[in-house]
């Protein structure tokens, strides 16, 4: 039985229902959804991750535009920027790439986009909708988790999901989204971070192991359950000085060592990464559809 979870295959089925709904909202309504991004810095990363944003737009036929400002910029200069953004009837989602340089504070960024356009789904209104269970602009990556769940017909009803890792941007709100109480989730959850003494006390107990800790490959075959579903968010680069780019992306967890005891797993890359651009295109679209009521 195939027991990989094709984050490719999934995210493209996806896209094309984005498409699909947004060619019919365009006829109807005449509206682009347009999404603004924006990169304060030289990070390498970001320019690649930004650049793959407006790429899928375009593919898409989103609008879409990037604002690359200097290092230097500050705060306020930001905060200006999205200002203008927040006014302008054309930009329906609003991005600002992270890291920012340490001078500008993620948070008073975050928080001075219009809900409405957080389509990274980060704005404390819409963190708090969505523990709330009430619909909101989910942040994309765990949005994607939960649809890589759904479509590979995961039943998560009482099942222990076990949340490795407790970022803003994906333990959180995964966590959140993994116990609310509708037919896609409804599971119990436990957040594992950092402080555990010994984290294999927790996975070993996963139906479901979501591993967001940012560490490469330290989930082992000794540290989990068999029949476990393993969805891995881990995007890390270790040193492989025989590669032409001196470097390979490997998940949180040992893909190789854990396989034959896993009953679903999905690959790095290959896996959740594909689908958090996606959930984008998704949250731009839905925002552009309820600007437009
Ligand atoms: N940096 C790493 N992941 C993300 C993300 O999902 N959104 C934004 N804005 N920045 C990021």
């Amino acid at each position: 039985m195939e027991k990989i979870i094709d984050g490719k295959i999934i995210s493209q089925n996806i896209r094309e229902e984005i498409f699909s709904k947004a060619s019919a909202f365009k006829a109807s309504t005449g509206i682009i959804p347009g999404l603004a991004l924006m990169i304060v810095g030289n990070d390498p990363a970001s320019e690649v991750y930004v650049g793959m944003k407006a790429k899928t737009c375009e593919k898409l036929g989103f609008y879409s535009l990037i604002e690359r400002l200097p290092e230097t910029t500050s705060q306020e200069q930001v905060l200006a920027m999205i200002d203008e953004w927040n006014n302008r009837p054309d930009i329906h989602g609003i991005l600002v790439q992270m890291p920012l340089p340490k001078h500008v504070s993620d948070m008073e960024v975050i928080k001075r986009i219009n809900p409405d356009k957080d389509v990274d789904g980060f704005h404390p209104v819409n963190v708090g909708k969505l523990v709330a269970g009430i619909p909101c602009l989910q942040a994309c990556t765990p949005a994607g988790i939960m649809e890589l769940l759904k479509r590979s017909n995961v039943s998560l009803k009482g099942k222990h999901a076990v949340v490795l890792g407790r970022s803003n941007i994906v333990g959180k709100p995964i966590a959140n989204l993994l116990y609310q109480k509708n037919k896609d989730a409804n599971a119990i959850v436990t957040i594992c971070h950092t402080a555990a003494p010994d984290i294999a006390y927790y996975t070993r107990q996963a139906d479901v192991l979501i591993a967001a800790a940012g560490a490469a490959e330290i989930i082992k075959r000794d540290m989990i359950k068999e029949g476990v579903v393993i969805i891995d968010v881990g995007t890390n680069r270790v040193e492989a000085p025989d590669t032409e780019k001196g470097y390979r992306l490997t998940g949180d967890v040992d893909f190789n060592d854990v396989y034959d005891k896993v009953s679903l797993i999905t690959p790095v890359p290959g896996g959740v990464g594909p689908m958090t651009i996606t959930m984008l295109m998704y949250n731009t679209l839905e925002a552009a559809i309820m600007q437009s009521r």
